[in-house]
């Protein structure tokens, strides 16, 4: 089994490194020239964002040449995924993959610009993590089928979803919102944690490019707390706990 994994915070890392099997950074995949893939279970991995799956999954989705009896994927969330599963069977369809298996697990919701990072840590119990990680690797493990089968109106909500609402959300020049206080030490674990290459730190600061994926892993394993948005819901940072800084730059540089 191969399971390719996009993370910010931790969260997907740790399903993926729990499902197991051979585990490939999506990041990392997406510097390659070409991405052939070929295992009787191939999986993804990936933090929904604004109700659909980041930019770069579904960049890596449409480039990657995947080879399969059993496609699954595996969404992390916090709060709500609503039509996000029709997004991974519309995006599947396109690309000639057929979606066997699909899922959401409940963790905690890093979107800092509406959730306050401590009050998400100490509410985590209440949401039974490990009790849906095992159910969803007992169904992978026997090869179950969870599949969406999207109505004509459903294809017609989610275009105008993804035209409209989406689009917006996930801008890949968010980052030229984001600030950087005088608590910064050029330490350079922003650039390390990015999965887009998109922050360089000299001497004179932290630059921002324009291609940011949105995921905020930037901000929020940043050892000083320097870096922000201009609205914030609080000032706690997340990172899984099972999930050590090292791994995540292990994923994303
Ligand atoms: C830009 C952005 C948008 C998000 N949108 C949603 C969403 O629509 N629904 C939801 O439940 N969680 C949303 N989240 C929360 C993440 O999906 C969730 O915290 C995920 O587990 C993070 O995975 P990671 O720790 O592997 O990065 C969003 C997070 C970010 C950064």
């Amino acid at each position: 089994m191969t399971v390719c994994y996009f993370t910010a915070t931790g969260n997907c890392l740790y399903v993926a490194k729990r499902i197991g099997g051979t585990l490939l950074s999506i990041p990392q995949l997406m510097r390659q020239e070409t991405t052939e893939i070929e295992d009787d279970a191939v999986g993804i991995v990936a933090p929904c964002y604004a109700v659909e799956m980041p930019m770069m999954v579904k960049e890596f989705l449409e480039k990657a040449h995947i080879r399969t009896e059993y496609f699954f994927f595996i969404y992390t969330y916090g709060m709500g995924y609503a039509q996000a599963f029709t997004n991974v069977e519309v995006t599947a369809r396109k690309v000639g993959l057929t979606l066997s298996y699909i899922n959401a697990v409940q963790m905690v919701d890093n979107y800092i610009l509406f959730f306050d990072m401590q009050e998400q840590i100490d509410t985590l119990p209440q949401k039974n993590v490990e009790g849906q990680i095992a159910q969803v690797i007992r169904e992978i493990n026997e090869r179950q089928l969870k599949q969406v089968y999207p109505t004509e109106n459903d294809l017609a909500e989610m275009e105008k979803w993804n035209k409209n609402h989406a689009a917006n959300i996930l801008k890949k020049d968010t980052a030229l919102g984001y600030t950087v206080n005088g608590d910064c030490i050029r330490c350079g674990i922003c650039a390390k944690v990015c999965p887009a290459n998109n922050i360089t730190v000299t001497d004179s600061g932290v630059r921002f490019s324009d291609h940011c994926e949105v995921c905020y892993a930037c901000l929020h394993n940043c050892p000083k707390s320097a870096i922000h948005m201009p609205l914030e819901a609080g000032t706690a940072h997340f990172r899984n706990e099972h999930i050590t800084l090292n791994e995540i730059i292990g994923s994303n540089q």
